[in-house]
């Protein structure tokens, strides 16, 4: 029998969108990225995925649906992975972390302090679907709250990954957050996917998006430049765009075309598909 679950926010229930897409692509013969907790954990929520079309319709192929949720996880997962190995007593900070399981993907050294965030209410649930694991800290706050990161070592050098987050903090909230962060620890970095202006509206007016819409706040930007104008001392190190990721070749004909057609172009690839940047301070 699946849980009662919470009554959530928009902004919350969109980590079912995500989780749901890592779920569904482990179901796949040939996954992208293969988080078969993902799926575990939705069933055990037992969340209806059909609040989500862009999940279920029966226009795409299953591929086409789950790529940018599963290869940013997995482009982000990489870049932790990178962070760590270099830097074995990081602290890796998952903003809006939801649901999702990435340090059990990643499986970090213990002399790696892990934290993850989200809503008091989200970790509440996040306590009852994911286990526990030796090394992770939970930390149940609204990250624009300027105290929770009193919690955390500000001693270590930090990977700090947001998947899925920025779309949810409004403009106000997203440049104090980035700025308490990288004064907060001695140097580090910083990865989250993009969300143009394109992607903002999208979210906000595709009809399969209806369930997260009013949680929608920030108006996104285009210019991956443009943090290095908020915070003093960060630096965009990369912007990698998933029109060109080798999973491309595993996309069914016509999206593997269009892909490939914008890969050349960042703006166009940054206009159709999904993008990570990461920065360094
Ligand atoms: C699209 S979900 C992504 C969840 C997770 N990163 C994943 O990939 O599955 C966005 C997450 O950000 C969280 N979130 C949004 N605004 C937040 C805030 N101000 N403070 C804490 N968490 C926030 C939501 O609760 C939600 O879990």
């Amino acid at each position: 029998m699946s849980m009662k679950l919470p009554a959530f926010t928009p902004a919350q229930e969109s980590l079912f969108l995500t989780l749901g897409g890592r779920a569904l692509d482990s179901r796949l013969p040939h996954p992208f990225l293969g988080d078969t907790m993902a799926d575990e954990i939705i069933t055990k929520a037992g969340y209806d995925l059909a609040r989500f079309p862009s999940l279920t319709t029966k226009f795409l192929d299953q591929r086409s649906r789950v790529f940018d949720i599963a290869v940013r996880a997995k482009t982000l997962d990489d870049l932790v992975r990178r962070f760590i190995s270099d830097h074995p007593d990081a602290v890796v900070l998952d903003l809006g972390v939801g649901l999702d399981t990435r340090m059990f993907r990643i499986d970090p050294p213990l002399t790696v302090g892990w934290y993850d965030i989200d809503f008091p209410e989200v970790m509440g649930l996040r306590a009852r679907v994911v286990p526990p694991r030796a090394g992770a800290h939970g930390i149940g706050a609204d990250l624009t709250d300027p105290d929770w990161l009193e919690g955390v070592p500000g001693s270590r050098p930090a990977m700090i990954v947001a998947d899925g987050l920025i779309a949810f903090l409004n403009q106000d909230g997203f440049v104090s957050l980035l700025n308490r962060l990288t004064r907060h620890f001695p140097s580090g970095e910083l990865a989250f996917n993009l969300y143009t202006r394109n992607a903002i509206w999208a979210l906000k007016h595709l009809s399969s998006m209806a369930v997260i819409a009013d949680g929608v706040v920030n108006p996104g930007f285009d210019n991956p430049r443009q943090p290095e104008r908020w915070v003093g001392g960060l630096k965009l190190v990369e912007e990698i765009f998933l029109t060109r990721a080798p999973e491309v070749a595993g996309l069914p004909l016509l999206l593997r075309a269009t892909a490939r057609l914008a890969a050349p172009s960042a703006r166009l690839s940054r206009l159709i598909g999904t993008v990570v940047v990461r920065y360094r301070f």
